[in-house]
């Protein structure tokens, strides 16, 4: 298919004068700054951050295996989510493709901007059903959210499937890879050289345990990323996010040390679990998760509460009746809950 980023792009945002910050106009060393309008008294937190991240972007480029100008950071997944909305879809025109059950920011951003949303199932097994979704775009359909592993479901999408769409839509395809540390596969990033249209989001927020300091990563075409910086928030991510960041690339074998101990407890999580009477199935996973049908959801879930054990109730979800998801906790804290499970 061709693929015509030009064609794409809302004709505002393709024509738009970019905001251009102080720190924009003059990088390097100085003796004096007066261009920002900041307080001149020193503390760790008087000057702007670099608003294009250069040193953490180097880390990730190492890490990641992806250049530089290919990737853009926000704050969180959920603000890339919501960029690439407004790069490429006219309010009120334009719509974006979301197979379901899945993550329930790609609605939310998408009703937040006034673009609609054409909704397909997943297969029963939470895979992409390949037929209705190829019929289900049109002209106007300019992105298509996937999500893999899936939340709530947990699954791998079939590669296959994937690169299929990415062959056949003409639009761009958002491939949330949030969880893929947790799977033995390499993920969609060896594919960027190969397809324009394909965006990959990470995260910082899981493996790597920084939910806290707001850090999304997205990975495209040098086009597409330069795009997201023409309309982000001068400023987007914080000293103090970029700083921590930095310290954690540092520190990669403990994230896969963690990422190993998560993977083992899913597995005996999974398999105490299903001896438990009132679980009915265990659903694959490959995140750090598992989606579990269970007798009667909504109740399980409030026992579970009275006994200070919060998991989330996906029952009203499609395709997930009577389904909770649960986190994979510390060894400690998924015994309990398969105690308390197996006394209810
Ligand atoms: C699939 C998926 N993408 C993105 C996110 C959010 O990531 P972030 O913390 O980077 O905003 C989540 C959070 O649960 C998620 O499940």
């Amino acid at each position: 298919m061709k693929f015509n980023l030009e064609k794409l792009v809302r004709p505002t945002i393709l024509s738009l004068k970019p905001y251009s910050s102080a720190r924009d106009e003059f990088q390097g060393n100085a003796a004096i700054f007066l261009d920002a309008n900041e307080n001149p008294y020193p503390s760790a937190f008087n000057r702007y951050p670099d608003p294009h991240q250069l040193k953490l972007k180097q880390k990730l480029s190492r890490i990641k295996d992806v250049p530089i100008d290919q990737i853009f950071l926000g704050n969180g997944s959920d603000e890339p989510i919501d960029l690439l909305i407004r790069a490429f879809c006219e309010p009120g025109v334009d719509n974006v493709l979301i197979p379901q059950p899945t993550y329930g920011m790609y609605t939310v951003s998408s009703e937040i901007n006034n673009v609609s949303i054409k909704s397909i199932r997943l297969t029963k097994d939470f895979d992409l059903d390949v037929a209705p979704l190829r019929n289900s775009w049109d002209s106007k359909t300019k992105l298509i959210f996937l999500c893999s592993p899936n939340n709530p479901s947990g699954n791998l999408l079939t590669e296959e499937k994937v690169l299929s769409i990415l062959r056949d839509f003409p639009g761009i395809v958002v491939m949330d890879e949030a969880y893929v540390d947790f799977t033995g596969s390499k993920g969609f990033v060896p594919y960027l050289k190969e397809f324009p249209n394909l965006v990959i989001l990470q995260t910082l927020s899981k493996a790597w345990g920084l939910a806290a300091i707001r850090l999304g990563m997205c990975f495209a075409s040098t086009e597409i990323i330069a795009l997201l910086n023409k309309i982000k928030p001068p400023y987007n991510i914080s000293i103090l996010s970029q700083q921590v960041a930095e310290e954690a690339l540092n520190h990669e074998s403990a994230k896969n040390a963690h990422v190993f101990e998560i993977i083992e407890s899913r597995k005996k999580l999974a398999s105490d679990l299903t001896g438990i009477k009132l679980v009915k199935k265990v659903f694959q996973s490959d995140a750090n998760f598992l989606l579990v049908q269970v007798t009667n959801a909504k109740k399980i879930y409030q026992e579970l509460v009275n006994r200070g054990i919060i998991v989330r109730d996906r029952s009203n979800v499609i395709l997930c009746d009577n389904c909770l998801r649960i986190t994979v906790g510390t060894p400690v804290e998924n015994q309990k809950l398969v105690s308390e499970l197996s006394q209810l």
